[in-house]
């Protein structure tokens, strides 16, 4: 694991993004695996910026998101569809049909889960970016007494339906379930990339890589894997 502190954000945000460039200039087909989020936002205009100057195409690599709530249309703007179009593949030359999603309108969402990694099988992820959550989950990867490996449907919590509450017009609009990538999916991937931002991710950023290896803290499976870049900014790297 190789765990890298920067002095601003926007330094972070220029190395992860000329990561992604350097990754994409190497192998053109690459795969890379995207997270949505406040954390990856920098890092998608960062990458906006290196393809509207000329320095890099998308146009022949494949990207699979780690997750989508369930029975949000893609237009809709909460959607993570919403989000990646708004924050990336609206400005950059990636073909739409190579920009994968679960797909969270599926009416038999087993059969999706199944589809997605057989999709992630044929083209397995070499970047994959992650952010974490307050309570060390990755992707929709929630602390349990068991995690999932594949693609699977998980049922949001209820701090997570109070807390999404606030952008939808009522409480019975915001999705109940998400489909997610599983850990075993996420630990596939050749290369990840886990970004934390803010004093508020300092503590779980040390419990995730330096403390037991539990499903209490998914991010801990994190380290079994043997390629890990974790970029911090000072103050979520405080503890590091
Ligand atoms: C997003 C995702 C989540 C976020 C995590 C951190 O696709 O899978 O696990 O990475 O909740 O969110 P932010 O970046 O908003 O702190």
């Amino acid at each position: 694991m190789i765990i890298r502190k920067f002095d601003s954000r926007a330094e972070l945000d220029f190395y992860a993004a000329q990561y992604f460039v350097d990754t994409i200039t190497t192998k053109p087909t690459a795969t890379l695996g995207l997270a949505t989020g406040s954390t990856p936002i920098g890092i998608y205009e960062k990458m906006v910026e290196r393809y509207r100057s000329g320095e890099v195409s998308f146009a022949q690599i494949t990207t699979f998101n780690l997750d989508e709530y369930v029975g949000l249309q893609p237009e809709n703007e909460q959607s993570y569809a919403y989000f990646m179009k708004h924050h990336l593949f609206g400005h950059i030359d990636l073909p739409a049909d190579r920009a994968f999603l679960p797909n969270g309108m599926a009416t038999d969402l087993a059969a999706e889960c199944s589809r997605y990694d057989a999709m992630l099988a044929a083209q397995p992820i070499d970047v994959q970016l992650l952010g974490i959550g307050h309570n060390g989950h990755i992707g929709f990867n929630e602390p349990d007494r068991t995690l999932h490996g594949g693609t699977h449907v998980v049922g949001l919590k209820r701090e997570t339906l109070e807390a999404n509450a606030r952008f939808f017009a009522s409480m019975d609009e915001v999705p109940k379930q998400a489909i997610t990538m599983g850990v075993g999916s996420i630990l596939k991937a050749k290369t990840i990339m886990l970004v934390g931002k803010g004093a508020d991710k300092a503590e779980i950023m040390k419990q995730a890589l330096t403390g037991p290896i539990t499903t209490d803290c998914p991010a801990s499976l994190l380290q079994t894997h043997a390629n890990v870049l974790v970029l911090l900014d000072q103050e979520a790297g405080r503890y590091l």
